[in-house]
């Protein structure tokens, strides 16, 4: 049995004309102990797949089947109680109360289990250790590195012992030398069993790696499994071709602004005019000019 388990499933934003298909009758089954890599350009569903796998959001059609639970039949507070104990979150903007210190944001998921603090504070106090940040229990968010704090990130995701981490873009706000150090992170938490799905646009990344999906307009369009320490080669194929897919990124996240504002509804990319022709334009402008 699978762990994670949608049957096509799509997800829909908005209502009457302004409706997005967020994600396309997705088919995706992960196993357990996976390390599976997202990837794809700005807007085609990434975040809105893992939100539905990490249970912060329900499919419109489809099934999700979690341990083989259906988890669109479960109640909110039911579902809400599943991703608490299943489901540890990593966010590419840390999202640390910025008035509690390390030990405390840590420690933050456990006050909802009704654990004294006592005993709350010495189990944040072995993550910390576990991921080499003990020293800084007391350091307020701020005054932190970015690496160090999604460290912190990643020890909070870690308190409730998930069996599935979901990473978007973990590593999106941070130099090369502090991605390597979470990634590491990551490789070991892999190593020790952990199932990771992982949303990332560096190709780089793919290498911690056991699969890469990619994703365009809501849909999976290919994948790949890939062995650790290797660049996934339809990431490297998107490497090569990297300053196609940067404008592609930044047209769907123009239009993936636009998308609310009424009125403004795009359906379809605003279409660059065809060089050929704007150079003849030109080159008849410069005869007229010359007669
Ligand atoms: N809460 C929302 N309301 C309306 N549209 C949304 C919402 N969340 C995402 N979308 C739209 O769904 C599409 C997929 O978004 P998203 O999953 O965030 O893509 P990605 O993470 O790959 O950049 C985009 O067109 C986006 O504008
Ligand atoms: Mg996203």
């Amino acid at each position: 049995m699978a762990l994670i388990e949608l049957q096509e499933v799509s997800k829909i934003f908005g209502f009457g004309e302004a409706t997005t298909l967020a994600l396309d009758e997705i088919n995706l089954s992960v196993e357990k102990g996976e390390f599976l890599a997202i990837m794809g350009p700005s807007g085609c569903g990434k975040t809105t797949l893992m939100n539905i796998i990490g249970l912060l959001d329900r499919p419109s059609h489809g099934k999700y089947l979690l341990e083989g639970r259906d988890s669109s039949r479960l109640r909110a507070g039911r579902q809400a109680k599943l991703r608490r104990d299943r489901i540890g979150f990593v966010f590419q903007f840390y999202n640390l109360l910025p008035r509690l210190n390390v030990l405390d944001n840590v420690a933050l998921p456990l006050a909802y289990r009704g654990m004294t603090p006592v005993r709350r504070a010495k189990r944040a106090s072995d993550i910390l250790e576990l991921i080499g940040l003990r020293d800084r229990e007391y350091f307020l968010p701020k005054h932190l590195s970015g690496g160090q704090t999604q460290r912190v990130a990643i020890a909070r995701a870690l308190i409730n012992n998930p069996s599935i981490i979901i990473a978007d873009e973990p590593t999106g706000n941070l130099d090369s030398h502090d991605s390597k150090v979470v990634m590491e992170l990551f490789a070991d938490l892999h190593r020790s069993g952990h199932t990771i799905l992982m949303v990332t646009h560096n190709p780089e990344l793919t290498r911690y790696a056991s699969r890469v999906i990619y994703m365009r307009d809501g849909m999976v369009v290919e994948e790949e499994s890939t062995s650790i320490g290797a660049i996934a080669k339809g990431a490297l194929r998107t490497y090569l071709r990297k300053r196609k897919t940067t404008e592609e990124d930044v047209l769907a996240g123009v239009s993936a602004l636009l998308k609310d504002v009424p009125g403004k509804a795009m359906t379809s990319e605003p279409k660059a005019k065809p060089k050929s022709k704007s150079k003849k334009r030109s080159r008849r402008a410069l005869r007229k000019a010359r007669r």
